[in-house]
């Protein structure tokens, strides 16, 4: 089914206040739900935040008393609606159960939106951040082992492998060389549109979370690579975020959020299995067809011109959450050598200039105490320095003589070879696992959970 969301009424903002018994309901059982709705609730959680988050910055932007109180009003709902969404966690989800939910999503959605976007640069764009999320999923699982005691396909439940990917170490670039060029807004679709605004959403909500739950592990190198990946979101943000027109309007800004949330509440409502999640995307999706007549209002007064100019006459699916593997494991063969050219483009390691802008920011992040240069530890390989990602796969070759990778044999054993092509010769962390490491690593046969 496909329909005009500028032509539903949904409901009135008004009638959109509810009691707290409605705003907090009983959480999901984490041992039943299928992990696609487990993305799904990740998902727009972030959704919400930043419908939630936007909403702030546009009224401290703004001086109108009637598009103050609209703000207002509607942001109040938002805020409500990011609270049924995200308490929907249950509390016996650890944070690193929570975490490989994240990048569940942050895989198998930008998989989906790569493969779904008219925009080349955009694309491949997706595809350069896919690879990076991969392996971040590839590292936690380490620590879900090791930690929390559980086989991650507990969370996957068998549709997203982990495996190496591009290493996490060479994902800290220079703090300007992950800007991108945006969309042009008077030609940009739609589709292009709402796929980056949700990617976005997705991303902030991912560094929030762990930039807020990184700490509730005691274990140092836990702690570290949350920190490590966190600034890794931080850098996702940033490029995705960079994409978007930044001439269009607060008006537009606010139609295009609007719009973002019709689509993917519509997108949850259609591929929901679970009854109760159901009911809420349904609920919300009527909600968020309220909010979008007051953003089409505002615009049309505001900038005498009419909203479909900007979001077209039909809804865009921009989450659709399924099994990726086959779309993953091509980028990750193809793609896995890519970095950032420093033009706005891409290149290859072997292209690397030697004056690469964002070797200086690996050599420092992937460095040690700054006051503790001299110490060494003679059984920790590179000592306390080095990154934590790194260090995460030492600590698991010495606790089970090999790493955790859930994929094809074929792609596991190709770990070896991944790592090689993957990896920057240049400023590598002191604590870099060597390649014959891996090698020796790949002949003990994945363990049976
Ligand atoms: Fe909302
Ligand atoms: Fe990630
Ligand atoms: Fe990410
Ligand atoms: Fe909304």
């Amino acid at each position: 089914m496909s329909f005009n969301p500028l032509k539903e009424k949904g409901i009135a903002l008004e009638k959109q206040l509810r009691s707290w018994h409605d705003i907090v309901k009983r959480p999901f059982n984490k041992y039943e739900v299928d992990c696609y709705s487990r993305t799904r609730q990740i998902l727009m959680n972030g959704i919400e935040v930043e419908a939630w988050n936007f909403k702030h910055n546009f009224s401290r932007n703004c001086q109108d008393k009637e598009i103050l109180n609209l703000l207002a009003l509607s942001r109040r709902i938002e805020d409500m609606q990011q609270t049924t969404v995200n308490w929907m966690t249950p509390a016996c989800q650890t944070v690193l159960e929570t975490t490989l939910g994240y990048e569940q999503v942050a895989v198998d959605l930008t998989a989906w939106l790569a493969q779904n976007e008219p925009d080349d640069y955009v694309r491949e764009t997706f595809n350069f951040g896919l690879l990076e999320d991969f392996d971040h999923l590839y590292r936690y699982s380490q620590w879900a082992y090791m930690v929390d005691g559980i086989n991650p396909d507990e969370i996957l439940q068998g549709m997203t492998d982990v495996v190496v990917s591009r290493p996490t170490q060479n994902h800290h670039n220079d703090n300007g060389i992950r800007l991108r060029k945006h969309y042009d807004k008077s030609k940009a679709s739609p589709q292009t549109k709402v796929n980056i605004y949700t990617l976005v959403s997705g991303e902030q909500q991912t560094h929030n979370f762990y930039a807020e739950h990184g700490m509730m592990y005691p274990n140092d190198d836990l702690r570290r690579t949350f920190g490590e990946i966190c600034d890794v979101e931080e850098e996702h943000v940033t490029m995705y975020e960079s994409l978007i027109d930044p001439t269009e309007s607060w008006f537009e800004k606010l139609l295009l959020h609007e719009f973002t949330e019709v689509c993917t509440y519509y997108n949850c409502y259609k591929d929901e299995v679970d009854d109760k999640l159901k009911q809420i995307w349904e609920e919300f999706l009527a909600f968020e067809l309220g909010h979008l007549q007051i953003a089409a209002d505002l615009f049309k007064k505001h900038e005498k011109r009419d909203p479909e100019e900007v979001i077209g006459e039909e809804i865009v699916l921009p989450c659709h959450f399924e099994s990726q593997k086959e779309y993953v494991t091509n980028i990750l063969e193809n793609e896995i050598d890519k970095r950032l050219d420093g033009k706005e483009g891409y290149t290859t390691i072997d292209k690397l200039p030697d004056d690469w802008a964002s070797y200086e920011a690996q050599t420092i992040v992937n460095g040690g105490y700054e006051d503790n240069k001299k110490l060494e530890i003679p059984d920790c390989p590179g000592g306390i320095k080095g990154a934590p990602t790194e260090q995460v796969i030492h600590l698991i070759k010495t606790s089970i003589g090999r790493d955790i990778a859930i994929a094809d044999p074929k792609l596991v054993k190709k770990e070896p070879e991944l790592i090689e092509r993957g990896t920057e010769e240049k400023a590598q962390a002191p604590n870099t696992v060597p390649v014959e490491e891996w090698k020796e690593m790949s002949k003990i046969d994945m363990m049976e959970f």
